[in-house]
C-alpha cells in the first residue's frame, strides 16, 4: 500500500516506521521529528558498495554525498559500512572527524573553498580535493608546499549534459558555476596547468551532471564523454586519469507516479558501457567513484508533524496546518518537489480529502505540498510526510526562531534512538550577544 519497504499499517489504523508505531515516537520524542531507517540507510550504502566493487573493480566505491544528511552518527554508520564519502564545507569536515571517520576516504569538494577550509582539511588530513577552479588549485599547492606535503587531487569537470532534472540543481551543462568545461578546452589548458605544480598529485577527474534523475541515459553520457577526455588528455600530455569520479544523482520515488529505479541494474549497466569505451579507446578502466546522496536516504526517512488547524476556505482550498513547514523542509517552496503526505493517526481509512499541507511560518509560500490526499485530519492527528530523508536535515533553518526537530533513529531490532536532539528554545540563542 504504500511507496517505501519502511512503511505498514498497525493492527489499531496507525502508521507504523520500521515496525514502530508512529503515534507512541510522536508521543515519546514530540513532533516534528524526524525519523530515519538505520539498517535500509546501511542497506544502501552496502548495495552500491558492493554493485560497484562488482562492476566496476579496481577499487571502486561510493562517497556518501554528506550534504544530503549530515551528522555525527551517520559518518559512524557510513564508515562501518566501509565507504567513502564526499564532503562540501569545514562545517561537514568537523563532523565526520568527531564522528572518527577515516579521513583517507573523505574527498573534499565545495565551488569556493577558503583559505581557511583549505588549510582546514589538511589539518584534518583529508585525502582527496576534489578541485573546481584554477585560483584554488594554486592555493592547495601553495599549502601543500608549506607543508612539505603532496596532495591529492581530482579535477571537476563539466562534461556539457544536460539531465532534464530542475534547474537549481543542474551542474554540468557547461554554463555552470560548477567545474572547468570541457567543451571550451579550458579543461585541457587546466590540466596542463595543474601536471606542472610540483605539490599536487592529480589522481584523476569528476563530474556530475545534477540531482533526482530518473533516466539512465544521462549517467552514460557522461560517463563515456569522461573517458573520451581521459584518452584524449592522454595522448596529447601522457596522463592517464587514474580515478574518475561520476558524482551522485540517481532519483528516488516520491510519489506514486515515480519509477522506483533499480539502482543495482544502473550500475550494471553503466559499468558494462564504460567498460566496452575503455576497450575500444585502448584505455583502462579507471579506479570508479560515485557520489550517492538521495538514493542512499530519501526513502529512508519520514517526518512526523501535528495538525494544528483546518481551514476549508468556500469556494477555494482547504488547508491542514501542521507543527513544522519550511524550517524543517523547505523544498516544496524551493522546487515544488513533489511529496506523499499520510494521515499517519488514520492510515487505515480512505485517502480522500483533498487539502494543501501549510506549514507554520509567516508567508504564504510555506507548503509542504498541494492539492494531495489524505484522510481528513482531525486535530492532533499525526501528519506524515514521506521521503524525507534527504535534504531535509541538512536544508533546515531557524526561520521564524523554530528550533530544528529531533532525528530519532531505529535500528534493524526496532529499538529507537536519538541522533541529533531536538533544538531547544535556549539553543537559539546560543551566539546571541
Ligand atoms: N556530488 C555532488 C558534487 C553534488 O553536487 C551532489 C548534489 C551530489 C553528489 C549528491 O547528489 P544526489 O545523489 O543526492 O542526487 N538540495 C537539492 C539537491 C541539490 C543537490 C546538490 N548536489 C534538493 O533538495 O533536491
Amino acid at each position: 500500500m504504500f511507496l517505501h519497504e519502511n512503511l505498514s499499517v498497525q493492527d489499531n489504523g496507525r502508521l507504523a516506521f520500521c515496525g514502530r508505531d508512529t503515534a507512541e515516537l510522536a508521543e515519546q520524542y514530540g513532533t516534528p521529528l524526524y525519523l530515519l531507517d538505520e539498517e535500509g540507510i546501511r542497506q544502501r550504502c552496502r548495495l552500491y558498495r558492493d554493485a560497484m566493487a562488482e562492476y566496476f573493480g579496481n577499487g571502486s566505491m561510493p562517497l556518501f554525498a554528506s550534504k544530503v544528511l549530515c551528522f555525527k552518527r551517520i559518518y559512524e554508520m557510513v564508515a562501518e559500512e566501509g565507504i567513502g564519502t564526499d564532503l562540501v564545507s569545514s562545517g561537514e569536515i568537523h563532523t565526520a572527524v568527531k564522528a572518527g571517520f577515516p579521513m583517507e576516504k573523505a574527498y573534499f569538494h565545495g565551488s569556493n573553498k577558503t583559505d581557511f577550509d583549505i588549510r582546514y582539511a589538511m589539518d584534518c588530513n583529508v585525502g582527496y580535493f576534489i578541485c573546481d577552479n584554477e585560483w584554488e588549485i594554486v592555493e592547495i599547492n601553495r599549502e601543500a608546499e608549506k607543508r612539505g606535503v603532496q596532495q591529492k587531487v581530482l579535477l571537476r569537470l563539466t562534461p556539457g549534459i544536460d539531465p532534464h532534472t530542475h534547474q537549481a540543481i543542474s551542474t554540468g551543462k557547461v554554463d555552470s558555476k560548477f567545474g572547468v568545461a570541457i567543451e571550451t578546452g579550458q579543461a585541457e589548458a587546466f590540466i596542463k596547468r595543474v601536471l606542472t605544480l610540483k605539490n599536487i598529485e592529480l589522481k584523476g577527474y569528476h563530474c556530475h551532471i545534477g540531482s533526482q534523475i530518473f533516466d539512465y541515459k544521462p549517467f552514460t553520457d557522461a560517463a563515456v564523454l569522461m573517458l573520451d577526455f581521459i584518452a584524449h588528455i592522454k595522448e596529447v600530455c601522457g596522463y592517464q586519469a587514474e580515478e574518475l569520479n561520476l558524482g551522485g544523482g540517481m532519483g528516488v520515488r516520491y510519489v506514486e507516479s515515480e519509477p522506483q529505479i533499480d539502482y543495482r541494474e544502473n550500475l550494471r549497466g553503466i559499468a558494462a558501457l564504460m567498460k566496452e569505451r575503455c576497450a575500444a579507446l585502448g584505455i583502462s578502466l579507471p579506479k570508479i567513484l560515485m557520489e550517492p546522496g538521495r538514493s542512499i536516504v530519501a526513502d529512508q526517512g519520514i517526518t512526523l508533524y501535528t495538525a494544528g488547524g483546518l481551514k476549508e476556505i468556500t469556494g477555494f482550498k482547504n488547508y491542514v496546518s501542521i507543527d513544522g513547514g519550511m524550517p524543517d523542509n523547505p523544498r516544496y517552496a524551493l522546487y515544488q518537489s513533489p511529496y506523499t503526505v499520510v494521515n499517519a493517526s488514520k492510515a487505515d481509512k480512505p485517502a480522500d480529502y483533498v487539502c494543501t499541507v501549510a506549514g507554520r511560518c509567516c508567508e504564504s509560500g510555506d507548503l509542504i505540498q498541494e492539492n494531495v490526499s489524505l484522510a481528513k485530519p482531525e486535530k492532533g492527528d499525526l501528519i506524515a510526510v514521506l521521503a524525507t530523508g534527504a535534504y531535509n536535515y541538512s536544508m533546515a533553518s531557524n526561520y521564524n526562531r523554530i528550533p530544528r526537530p529531533a532525528i530519532v533513529l531505529v535500528d534493524k531490532n526496532g529499538r529507537d534512538y536519538v541522533g541529533v536532539r531536538r533544538e531547544s528554545l535556549d539553543d537559539l540563542l546560543r551566539n546571541d550577544i
